[in-house]
C-alpha cells in the first residue's frame, strides 16, 4: 500500500551498525555493517572500539540501504533511532547520526526502545502481532520475559537476568572450551555432534524456593562456573574433554530453563502468542523445544528468521512505522541516548 509510512531505523546500541527501511510492514532495506571481528579476540564487545566501527560504518552503510531500497533520504517520512538501552558511547554516534539526518531533511524523529524493537521486527516476517503476547528476549546484552500490551505504550516486564545474559553464558562457555566469538553459533553447532543427556548441569531459578521472588527470572553464572569445574575437573585429572557433549548438555541446560520460564509466563497471563528475539533465538534446539513445549499447550511461537533476531537497522525501523501507523507523537529532537533505558516507554516522548 503506498500510504503506509516509509521509516527508515538505524540501530548502533552494540557492535552492529544497522540500518533498515521498512514500508509498513515490509522490508525494503536491511543494511547492516558489523565490528565483531575487532572484538574476537578480546573475547567479548569492547565499547570505544565498537563506538569507532559505528563511526566509520554510518554513512557507507546509510547508502547501501537508500540504494537497497531505491528510495532517498526525501522519501522517508519519518526516521527511528535505538535510543536504549546498550552502550552509551555506541548509542550516542547512531542518535546523534539520527539527529543530524532528521534535521538535514526535516522528517520526525523517534528515539525507541532497543528489546521492543527486537518484539516488533517479527511482524515483519508474521505481520501484526496478537496482543497481549508474552516476548522472550535472549542475547549478549539481554534476557528478559515481557508481557506485550500494547506495542505502542509500554511493555511490562516479568523477568530478566539477574547475573549473565543467556548469550553471554553462551560467550563464556565457548571460551572456556575455546571455541571463538561469538560462542552461540559456535556451540550451536558444536552440540549437534554431542549428548545433551551425558552431563546434568544445573537450571538456574527453577527450585521450588525460588519460585516466590524469581519465577520469571533467569540466572546463568552458576550454570557457567558449573561447566567450568567440570572442564577444569577433567584437565586435572588428565582426561580429554568431550567438547561436543559439554556443548550440548550446557545448551540443553540453557534452553531448558528458557522454554520452561516462557511457557510458565504465558500460561500464567493467559496468552497464546509467544515471540523470540534476540540473538539466541537464532539457536536451533530453542527453536525446537519452544515449539514441542509450546505446542502442548496451544501456544503459538513466533520466531523471526535468524537475521533479523541479531541486531539490525529493521528492528527500529519496524518499531517506528509501527508507532506512526498508530499516529504516536515523534519525539523531541533532543532526545536522549540512554544506556539505562527502561521499557515504561517504548519511545521517547514528544
Ligand atoms: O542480539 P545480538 O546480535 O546482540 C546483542 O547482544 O544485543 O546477540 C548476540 C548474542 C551473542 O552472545 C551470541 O553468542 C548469541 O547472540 N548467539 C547465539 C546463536 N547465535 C548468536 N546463541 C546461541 N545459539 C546461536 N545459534
Ligand atoms: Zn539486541
Amino acid at each position: 500500500m503506498p500510504d503506509e509510512p516509509l521509516v527508515l531505523g538505524i540501530e548502533t546500541s552494540c557492535d552492529e551498525t544497522g540500518i533498515g527501511i521498512v514500508r509498513g510492514h515490509t522490508l525494503l532495506a536491511d543494511a547492516l555493517a558489523s565490528s565483531v571481528e575487532q572484538h574476537a579476540r578480546f573475547g567479548g564487545v569492547v565499547p570505544e572500539v565498537a563506538s569507532r566501527a559505528h563511526l566509520e560504518a554510518l554513512v557507507p552503510t546509510m547508502k547501501r540501504a537508500l540504494d537497497d531500497a531505491g528510495v532517498t533520504l526525501a522519501d522517508v517520512d519519518a526516521i527511528a533511532v535505538t535510543s536504549g538501552p546498550g552502550l552509551a558511547g555506541a548509542l550516542l554516534v547512531g542518535v546523534a547520526a539520527a539527529k543530524g539526518w532528521a534535521l538535514a531533511a526535516e522528517k520526525p524523529i523517534y528515539g525507541v526502545n532497543h528489546l521492543a524493537a527486537h518484539v516488533a521486527v517479527d511482524t515483519l516476517e508474521h505481520g501484526p502481532l496478537p496482543e497481549p503476547a508474552v516476548a522472550m528476549l535472549v542475547s549478549g546484552g539481554h534476557s528478559s520475559l515481557l508481557l506485550v500490551d500494547d506495542l505502542t505504550a509500554g511493555v511490562t516486564p516479568l523477568g530478566a537476568t539477574i547475573d549473565d545474559a543467556a548469550g553471554e553464558a553462551f560467550d563464556k562457555v565457548a571460551r572456556l572450551l575455546g571455541l571463538g566469538f561469538p560462542g552461540g553459533p559456535i556451540i550451536d553447532r558444536s552440540a549437534r555432534e554431542g549428548d545433551p543427556r551425558s552431563i546434568a548441569f544445573p537450571r538456574g531459578l527453577t527450585a521450588p524456593k525460588d519460585q516466590a521472588a524469581h519465577r520469571f527470572d533467569f540466572s546463568f553464572s552458576g550454570l557457567k562456573t558449573a561447566v567450568a569445574r567440570w572442564v577444569e575437573a577433567r584437565e586435572r585429572a588428565g582426561e580429554p574433554v568431550p567438547v561436543a557433549d559439554v556443548s550440548a548438555s550446557f545448551q540443553e541446560a540453557v534452553c531448558d530453563v528458557l522454554t520452561a520460564k516462557a511457557i510458565d509466563a504465558c500460561r500464567t497471563n493467559g496468552v497464546d502468542t509467544l515471540v523470540i528475539g534476540g540473538g539466541v533465538a537464532a539457536n536451533s534446539r530453542l527453536r525446537v523445544l519452544a515449539e514441542e513445549r509450546a505446542a502442548k499447550h496451544g501456544i503459538r511461537v513466533r520466531v523471526p528468521r535468524p537475521a533479523l533476531c541479531t541486531d539490525n537497522g529493521a528492528m527500529v525501523a519496524a518499531l517506528g512505522s509501527h508507532l506512526v501507523a498508530a499516529g504516536v507523537a515523534p519525539s523531541r529532537l533532543d532526545l536522549p541516548a540512554d544506556s539505562a533505558m527502561g521499557l515504561t516507554a517504548v519511545s521517547v516522548p514528544g
